[in-house]
């Protein structure tokens, strides 16, 4: 996970779930900078601020992240750390979804999304995949992880295309 080691950077966690990753980004801030986590779903979202009160959770869709943001007081995300289905959302829910990823991104900050290996050749992972290499000038699979279940990898993304 690309968090900064130095200054008060703002990190964005789209779609944390259960919070597999709240608690590492948590950890690597140490109490620098801000860390929304924006979940659509109440429950979720309940279990996880009970969980990690240094995150601030967001009940709300990840598409309106740069309207999140304003309304914070943010201008931008240096980090967003992404655990949203890419793959099961339709076609124009996939698109307003990255485009206010691309939108709430600032310009040197650093996009980090997750895949399953079994789902990466279905049509809508592979959309998935051209609309990032649209929207990015730098997109770089990371390893699998097999230890996952399923096996997962990540796709590192920088330099938004706006
Ligand atoms: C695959 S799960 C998260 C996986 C996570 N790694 C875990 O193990 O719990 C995806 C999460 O994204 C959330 N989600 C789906 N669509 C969303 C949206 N538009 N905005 C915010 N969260 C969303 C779901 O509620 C779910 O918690």
């Amino acid at each position: 996970m690309p968090v900064p080691e130095r200054g008060d950077p703002v990190v964005v966690e789209l779609g944390p779930g259960t919070g597999p990753f709240t608690g590492e980004i948590q950890r690597r801030l140490g109490g620098r900078g801000r860390h929304l986590a924006v979940e659509i779903n109440p429950q979720l979202a309940g279990l996880l601020g009970g969980a990690h009160p240094g995150a601030e959770i967001v009940v709300d869709s990840a598409a309106r992240l740069p309207a999140l943001l304003a309304e914070r007081g943010l201008a931008a995300a240096d980090v967003i750390v992404s655990g949203l289905p890419w793959a099961a959302f339709s076609y124009g829910h996939q698109s307003e979804v990255l485009r206010a990823v691309v939108q709430a991104l600032a310009p040197g900050g650093a996009f980090t999304t997750f895949s399953y290996v079994h789902a990466r050749a279905l049509p809508p992972a592979l959309r998935f995949r051209r609309r990032l290499s649209e929207s990015f000038e730098e997109v770089v699979p990371g390893r699998t992880v097999w230890r996952n279940l399923p096996p997962a990898f990540v796709y590192h993304a920088r330099r938004p295309r706006r």
